[in-house]
């Protein structure tokens, strides 16, 4: 989708945020009931500190976010984590979430101190989201065996990813 415009999110955009990934359904660490505005409004301030979030605009009307944490700690802080990427479901298979990632790749590498490391987990099923992370250039760390519960109560393989800049 070549019309969409991106830019970092700010605390304002909370609300709008939290109402797209109320929607997003899919790998989200969270069902939609359990994300409230004060979660929301947590997550893009530790997002913003030292790590990023970012929005895709479709005029007026959020297409999809990606945001990710730098980790805590001076021996981990070249490493960004608990990436969350989620694009709004009319928005979904249009290349939103590529460009999301070369956006988050190219703040990523503006940032001081420098990012070294990207990392995301990824339930097993999400085939199409784990297409598209091997092309942006993220390779598969291991296996969380039945460690992400679906809503039919079966478990499934959460996998890591990373990749390294
Ligand atoms: C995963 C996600 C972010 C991908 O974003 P996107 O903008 O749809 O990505 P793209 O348009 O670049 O498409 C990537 C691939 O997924 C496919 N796809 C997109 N939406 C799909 C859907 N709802 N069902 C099946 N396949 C889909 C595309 O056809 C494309 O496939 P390809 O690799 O064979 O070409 C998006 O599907 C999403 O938000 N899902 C819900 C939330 C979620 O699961 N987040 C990821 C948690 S790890």
């Amino acid at each position: 989708m070549s019309r969409v415009s991106l830019r970092s999110l700010t605390l304002a955009d909370a609300p709008t945020v939290l109402a797209l990934m109320r929607r997003a359904e899919g790998g989200l660490g969270r069902l939609p009931d359990e994300m409230d505005l004060p979660w929301m409004e947590d997550a893009i301030t530790g997002a913003l500190a030292g790590g990023l979030a970012i929005g895709a605009w479709d005029g007026a009307s959020l297409a999809g976010v990606i945001k990710a944490s730098r980790m805590p700690s001076v021996q981990f802080q070249h490493v960004l984590w608990d990436l969350t990427v989620a694009v709004a479901p009319e928005s979904q298979g249009q290349g939103v979430g590529a460009r999301l990632f070369s956006e988050l790749l190219a703040t990523a590498a503006t940032l001081t101190p420098r990012i070294e490391r990207v990392e995301l987990v990824v339930r097993e099923g999400l085939t199409h989201a784990i297409r598209l992370y091997e092309r942006i250039g993220f390779r598969r760390e291991g296996r969380f065996e039945r460690r992400f519960r679906l809503a039919d109560g079966s478990c499934e393989a959460d996998i890591p990813m990373a990749l390294l800049l």
